[in-house]
């Protein structure tokens, strides 16, 4: 891939932090936005904006054919054989929070089970937490083992008759590891478990192919993957989507509203109550053509490339935790040094016009589990390069220097 022409097309790296030429190392919490979709947003709104899905007018028909060509695409990006599995949410977190909510509430009872793991981020756990509790479900968590990897002797074990749905990251924030889903969705299927994928990490690096994951629900957002904020998707097999109750009611999703009662629109418009996030589902449908220009294989490359150069310099340095496996990971590492907080160090970097996330990153049984408070995370995208890599690690040698 030609960095330099990519990094071309992303104004914000025109910009400094601090003073300084922006790295930009924290694409695991939000990715940068290419030209083309801020563009297509601002596009919409001076040249074809108007009411989705209500309109009779050409406007309202041109946002309207607009809308439902993004859902096309998103279909084909992810492998769906049909866009009525996919759902407009405004997150991966709100898609989470549909299905817990909306299938939860119908389908769990005492003593059922929903089972995570201990390396979820909160989006897939706390709707977790508060569907089990609302029904009397119970909920576990399969473990990791030391590496960072997902026990499968553990999810073996707790995959019982009374686990109802195993909700998984196809990928970990945190410690990068890429978990084997195919194995796991057989041996969820061969309980009659189902299973809900959060492909928030993942739908950015890697082929996605719902169909070949045979998952039941599987979610991602559009702001992780070059594409606005405001906007996820959820995919959902049909059949289950038509069994689901709505999550939130209100225009768009009903057939007929009477005083007392009403119908439900068919799926996927039986769960997008009111008047949708239409631009940001525009523009996510350009981050999608910004991605199959690339080739998602060739993002998958890249990013594998430049994270292993990245592993093997970050291990060169004296005290250093790094934190998961070191095969079969996406473009996260994250570490810590010994006697340093994690904060102090990216405070310091900040000043170098480095930008990556400390803290507990939105995972904090993973960090108990860890026995930490805190870490760094670098997390990397398709504009960056070794030299930004060499750049890093010169600096953080140095705020290592200063700070012990
Ligand atoms: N889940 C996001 C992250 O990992 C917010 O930073």
């Amino acid at each position: 891939m030609n960095i330099e022409k990519i990094k071309s097309q992303f104004p914000i790296l025109k910009q400094k932090n601090r003073g300084k030429k922006l790295i930009y190392l924290d694409n695991a919490a939000t990715s940068l936005k290419p030209l083309s979709v801020i563009e297509a947003e601002s596009d919409f709104y001076k040249n074809y904006y108007g009411s989705v899905h209500r309109s009779v007018y050409e406007l309202g028909e041109k946002a309207t054919n607009a809308f439902e060509g993004a859902r096309n695409k998103v279909a084909k990006f992810i492998g769906s054989k049909d866009s009525s599995s996919i759902i407009f949410t405004k997150g991966a977190t709100e898609a989470i929070n549909l299905v817990a909510d909306a299938w939860g509430f119908s389908n769990l009872g005492k003593d059922d089970i929903v089972l995570i793991t201990e390396m979820e981020h909160h989006a897939n756990i706390v709707p977790w937490q508060v569907i089990t509790k609302r029904t009397g479900a119970k909920l576990d968590y399969i473990s990791i083992k030391e590496d960072g990897t997902l026990d499968m002797e553990s999810l073996k074990n707790k995959l019982t008759d009374k686990v109802k749905m195993l909700s998984i990251t196809q990928a970990s924030n945190v410690l990068g590891t890429i978990n084997p889903l195919k194995e796991i969705t057989y041996l969820a299927h061969q309980n009659n478990t189902l299973v809900m994928v959060d492909g928030c990490q993942s739908t950015p690096h890697f082929k996605i192919d719902v169909q070949e994951l045979d998952c039941d629900f599987f979610a991602f957002s559009g702001h992780k993957m070059l594409g606005p904020t405001g906007v996820g998707v959820l995919y959902g097999k049909q059949d289950l989507l038509e069994e689901m109750e709505p999550y939130q009611t209100g225009g768009g999703m009903i057939k007929e509203v009477g005083l007392q009662e009403s119908t439900w629109n068919d799926i996927p418009y039986k769960f997008e109550a009111g008047s949708p996030n239409s631009s940001q589902v525009i523009g996510l449908s350009y981050a999608i053509d910004f991605i199959n220009e690339l080739g998602i294989n060739e993002i998958t490359k890249h990013t594998e490339m430049i994270s292993e150069y990245a592993f093997k310099e970050l291990s060169k340095i004296d005290g250093i935790t790094i934190y998961g496996p070191s095969q079969n990971r996406i473009s996260i590492v994250s570490f810590n040094i010994d006697g340093i907080h994690s904060g102090d160090i990216a405070q310091m970097l900040d000043y170098e016009g480095i930008t990556m996330r400390s803290g507990r990153h939105c995972c904090s049984p993973l960090m108990d589990k860890l026995d930490i408070s805190s870490c760094l995370r670098l997390s990397l995208y398709i504009y960056n390069d070794s030299s930004e890599i060499d750049l890093f690690i010169e600096k953080l040698n140095a705020t290592i220097t200063t700070l012990s």
